[in-house]
């Protein structure tokens, strides 16, 4: 039996993704961790999610928090949301928001598709704030809702906080013109508790704390995965396999696609299709660095692209 990253056609990243692809006759890579919504599962806790949204939107709220931990989709839940929007919602996306008030605003108008007529620079925080607050009104015409979608909340400057809770009171004599929808990471919901964001928080009357699939959605998460990656040889993940996937990961997805593709290659080097118990063990070793070999931890690096 051959072991991970034991030199030969196994030495290099590339080629073993390409041969184990290859033995299940994969088109696409089925747990690559890129937040790619042509993967996007409708568990439990996503779909609340997506109904909070649509109902903060739908009912004129100010804003909407979502949060989660690490890896439990709010990227990937972003994106759906924003590709699958009726047209009559406008949206923005902003994924880095470790910026200033003037760039935000700057980012939130390209977004919006607006096409600016000077430069960056020549522009002033209040220029821009007049230019969005056209835009809102110019929506609010045509009867179209405006959402900005934040991702990675926690990174936002309590300033530039603040001046968001600022932008939602543009509002016509009766309709908020806008939703902002935070996205971030559980201690998103400590910094709100701060004092100076206290008024912040007053505002936020939708919340949704995304959590990991529940033991039972694992399996059907995989299979969907596997399913949209169009093997010709079907992999398939057994009972104890799903287990230990699941006592690994809790259930968060970043982790269960993680363990889930070396197990595949586990598999694959054992020549069975048939996923056990002992392919996640190995996986999950080598994940957690108790597998000793340098070697091999340098090339599942590049394979998931830590
Ligand atoms: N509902 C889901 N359906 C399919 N894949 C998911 C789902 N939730 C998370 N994932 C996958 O898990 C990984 C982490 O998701 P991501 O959106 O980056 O998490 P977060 O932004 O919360 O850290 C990505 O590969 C993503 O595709
Ligand atoms: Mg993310």
């Amino acid at each position: 039996m051959k072991k991970f990253g034991e030199g030969g056609e196994f030495g290099n990243s590339t080629s073993i993704v390409r041969s184990y692809m290859e033995y299940f006759g994969f088109e696409k890579r089925p747990f690559f961790i890129t937040p790619d919504t042509e993967f996007f599962f409708l568990s439990n806790s996503h779909r609340e999610a997506l109904n909070h949204l649509l109902y903060g939107i739908h009912e004129g709220m100010g804003f909407v928090l979502i949060t989660g931990e690490v890896g439990t989709g709010k990227t990937l839940l972003s994106r759906y949301f924003v590709e699958n929007a009726d047209e009559k919602l406008e949206t923005a996306l902003i994924l880095n928001p470790r910026v200033s008030e003037k760039e935000l605003l700057w980012l939130i108008l390209t977004d919006l598709g607006h096409i600016f007529s000077k430069s960056y620079r020549s522009l002033t925080r209040v220029g821009l704030l007049e230019l969005f607050n056209r835009k809102l009104l110019e929506s609010y015409g045509q009867g179209k809702r405006v959402a900005v979608i934040i991702d990675e909340a926690q990174d936002l400057d309590d300033r530039v906080l603040e001046f968001l809770r600022l932008l939602s009171n543009l509002e016509t004599h009766k309709d908020k013109l806008m939703t902002i929808v935070l996205l971030g990471q559980p201690e998103l919901e400590k910094k709100l508790k701060n004092r100076n964001l206290r008024q912040l928080k007053q505002r936020i009357l939708v919340r949704h704390r995304l959590e990991p699939l529940e033991k039972d959605e694992i399996g059907v998460y995989i299979d969907h995965r596997i399913t949209l990656a169009a093997p010709r040889e079907r992999p398939y993940f057994d009972g104890a396999a799903l287990n230990q996937l699941y006592r690994y990961s809790g259930g968060i997805p970043r982790l269960i696609n993680a363990a889930a593709e070396l197990a595949l290659i586990a598999a694959y080097i054992d020549g069975q299709h048939r996923v056990e118990k002992r392919h996640v063990a190995r996986a999950i070793d080598t994940l957690e660095g108790t597998d000793r070999s340098r070697e091999r931890k340098s090339w599942i690096r590049r394979i998931l692209r830590f």
